[in-house]
């Protein structure tokens, strides 16, 4: 813990909800700045912000042209992350941006330009980008230990609660599939090129998201295929929050992440796995794949590194996405359009 240093960044929280109130917890632990502000219209936020010294507002007028605050990580509901991110990237603030980039091909593009435009800078959170074994995957197809892709499998499944909770702005593809996406975009070396794509729907959300499961066929641009599942099917008492898996089979080997019981357990009458990788709290600190993300956010601001995450293949994803919602409507297989817009 770097407690006895100031914070050289002053930050905000946009959207104070799981996610936002657990970036608070890593800022205030890890000190990587001190956060000056919440915006949430959610009266739960007032209270976040006073737990941390920090100021409250309802909205954006409240952050927006303010100079006394330099970062922002945003953990908004994912169809206002592009509205939000936008505004703060033209007031000149860094932005954190939690996945998805935005909730169409379209305004990820726009997200992507006013990035190009701002005097700040912008990582979206693609939290897999900070799972070691997801790295170490991705390094391991780049020195080429295995070869070309021949066919590529990437999921995950989460209780259905989730859909409940925030099935109404998003769907099975930007929420949970976009980390997939990404995965398969970025280990691969090689964008999706084409979809087909059904969904489930067994009422497990009570109709509050727009399905349960969704399961895709890819085809890569220049080589191999794959699938894709994603959905909030599981039940509430399943004992992990993520079932994930992806598997890359190349011409010269085989890589494989499954996170399905992290290789830890407590047995009860309600069973769970023991958290490793996400969320990970090790003696009272969160030190995880979401404390990676905010690290790597402010060091590499502090730095001027690049960050791991480039805006333009976090679009590329959700362009995957708005295919996927093209082919679930048409019942055909659909391109993905890479050239920008969608
Ligand atoms: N990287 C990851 O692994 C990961 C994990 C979970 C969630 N997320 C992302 O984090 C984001 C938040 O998810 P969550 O689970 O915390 O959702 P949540 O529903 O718990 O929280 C969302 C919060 O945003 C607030 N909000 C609504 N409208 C707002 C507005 N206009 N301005 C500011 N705040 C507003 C709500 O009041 C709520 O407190 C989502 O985009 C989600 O995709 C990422």
């Amino acid at each position: 813990m770097v407690d006895m240093v100031k914070p050289a960044f002053r930050a905000a929280i946009v959207g104070a909800g799981y996610m936002g109130a657990l970036h608070a917890r890593v800022l205030a632990e890890a000190g990587f700045a001190e956060l000056a502000l919440v915006v949430d219209p959610s009266p739960a936020a007032a209270t976040l912000a006073g737990q941390h010294g920090a100021e409250h507002a309802p909205s954006l007028d409240g952050l927006v042209g303010r100079t006394d605050i330099d970062a922002v990580v945003v953990a908004a509901p994912d169809r206002l992350h592009a509205e939000i991110a936008i505004a703060l990237l033209d007031d000149g603030k860094s932005v954190l941006l939690e996945k998805p980039i935005a909730h169409t091909g379209a305004a990820a593009q726009a997200v992507v330009e006013a990035a190009e435009r701002s005097g700040g800078r912008l990582l979206v959170g693609h939290t897999v980008r900070f799972d070691p074994r997801y790295v170490d995957l991705a390094q391991a197809v780049a020195d080429g230990e295995l070869g070309q892709c021949v066919h590529v499998t990437a999921g995950r499944l989460t209780h259905a609660a989730l859909g409940r909770r925030v099935g109404a702005m998003t769907n099975t593809a930007l929420h949970l599939g976009i980390h997939d996406i990404d995965a398969i975009q970025w280990i691969a070396q090689d964008p999706i090129a084409r979809v087909h794509a059904v969904r489930a729907d067994g009422g497990l959300t009570g109709g509050a998201a727009p399905e349960d499961a969704t399961f895709c066929t890819v085809e890569l641009a220049s080589a191999g295929v794959g699938h894709l599942f994603f959905g909030w099917s599981r039940p509430d008492d399943w004992p992990n929050p993520i079932d994930s898996r992806f598997e890359f089979n190349g011409t010269a080997g085989v890589g494989r992440v499954v996170s399905h019981d992290d290789g830890g357990m407590v047995y009860t009458t309600r069973p769970r796995y023991l958290e490793a990788v996400y969320g990970r709290v090790t003696n009272g600190v969160v030190t995880g794949a979401h404390y990676e993300t905010l690290r790597h956010f402010f060091t590499a601001l502090t730095t001027d590194a690049p960050f791991v995450v480039e805006p333009e293949s976090a679009a590329a994803a959700v362009r995957v996405c708005d295919a996927i919602a093209r082919s679930l409507e048409t019942g055909q297989p659909e391109t993905v359009s890479h050239g920008g817009n969608t």
